[in-house]
């Protein structure tokens, strides 16, 4: 063979790796960069996605299958760098010769810890909480990023609490079963039989020889998640915002939401809120009451909002200015601003002013014996 040709061979077969080594990563829509937490996370969401219980578009069973091999590889740290330097050729090579695959529907039920999303599956504890915005977040719309603690299955032992699967055995008291059945001799002959947990394995069928280091055998381990909230132009106050699957997570269940209960924070001074209607309390002093005014109201946006009244404004009145509420929720347009007028008198009166005003009302300057 020509030197070109094994040259051009090599390369080829060195692309073919490099193509493979991509599509793994691919498969869970990731690049290459990605943590651990980024694969757990893809894999949670596509799995869900593809299941095929859920999912009756076609190819969705290949991809739900696709989805599961790479998450095989991707989340053990061994595989994950052999697959990264050498491909799928180099992973065949450590597991000698063929792959062998765990059931993509076994992983699925291990990783959500249920059954099949179209069965009957035990969920988790769903977590309510209100989250406080501002106003201004709501009429602009915004996305907040906020941090959960929670419990994730320990990505160690993958929630079996075992050091190795090696570790995990069949309980030899109960043969797996979880109970025991004893014989009680009641008279001598005859017996009774009674169903009792366990008492070696506690009901579970298995005896655990090292416990897993990462999560001490307890399956889950504390875990800081950040997610970010989506708040849409004018949401409506107490809107639910729900985190489908991001609870608690814990071998015995599939994990419960998370559910946001957002409402805007009440904070004196500033605007008010009711449905699209947004309040506003505006003081005035005495000479704006009788003679008219115009002002500057800064919105809740930064706008700016032109008061203006010609002659006298009652204390307590109540201006609309329409279009200047809360943006309407998935529409177009705004509610009105309602601006209520507050006016407030002068502590005291200058001798000067007090004269002036005498003779404005009375026709007459006042006594300076009259004079606070
Ligand atoms: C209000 O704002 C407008 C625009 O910036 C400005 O032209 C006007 O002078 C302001 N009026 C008052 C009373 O401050
Ligand atoms: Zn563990
Ligand atoms: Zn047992």
């Amino acid at each position: 063979m020509a030197p070109v040709t094994i040259l051009l061979l090599s390369t080829l077969l060195l692309l073919a790796v490099l193509v493979n080594a991509a599509d793994l990563y691919k498969a869970l829509e990731l690049d290459r960069s990605a943590s651990e937490k980024d694969i757990r996370a893809a894999y949670k969401r596509l799995s869900r996605k593809y299941h095929p219980d859920k999912n009756k578009e076609k190819g969705a069973e290949d991809k739900f299958v696709e989805i599961a091999q790479a998450y095989e590889v991707l989340s053990d740290s061994t595989k994950r760098q052999i697959y990264d330097r050498h491909g799928e050729e180099g992973l065949k090579a450590h597991e000698g010769g063929g792959q062998h695959h765990a059931n993509p529907f076994d992983m699925f039920q291990n990783f959500f810890g249920g059954g099949h999303p179209g069965q009957q599956t035990r969920r988790g504890p769903t977590s309510v909480s209100e989250m406080e915005v501002s106003l201004a977040d709501m009429y602009t719309g915004s996305s907040i990023d906020f941090m959960v603690k929670k419990k994730i299955l320990c990505d160690h032992c993958r929630g079996s609490g075992a050091a190795s699967s090696d570790d995990i055995h069949t309980c030899t008291g109960c043969g797996g079963s979880g109970v025991k059945i004893v014989r009680q001799q009641i008279f001598p002959g005859m017996f009774s039989q009674a169903q009792t947990t366990c008492n070696e394995c506690g009901g579970r069928g298995q005896i655990i020889k090292h416990v897993c280091p990462h999560c001490g055998g307890h399956k889950v381990v504390d875990h800081t998640q950040h997610y970010t909230l989506e708040i849409p132009r004018g949401m409506p106050e107490g809107q639910e915002v729900v985190f489908e699957g991001e609870a608690d997570e814990s071998p015995d269940w599939e994990a419960g939401d998370i559910v946001l209960r957002v409402k805007s924070r009440k904070e004196k001074g500033s605007f008010r809120r009711k449905e699209h209607g947004l309040y506003w309390r505006e003081s005035i002093g005495i000479d704006e009451a009788l003679l008219g005014f115009e002002k500057n109201l800064t919105h809740l946006d930064g706008h700016l909002v032109n008061l203006k009244r010609k002659g006298v404004t009652q204390p307590g009145f109540v201006q609309t200015i329409s279009g200047e509420g809360m943006p309407i929720y998935e529409s177009t347009g705004y509610g009105d601003l309602y601006v209520e007028y507050n006016v407030v008198l002068p502590q005291r009166l200058s001798p000067e002013t007090r004269r002036k005003l005498a003779e404005v009302f009375h026709g007459h300057a006042g006594h300076a014996k009259d004079e606070l």
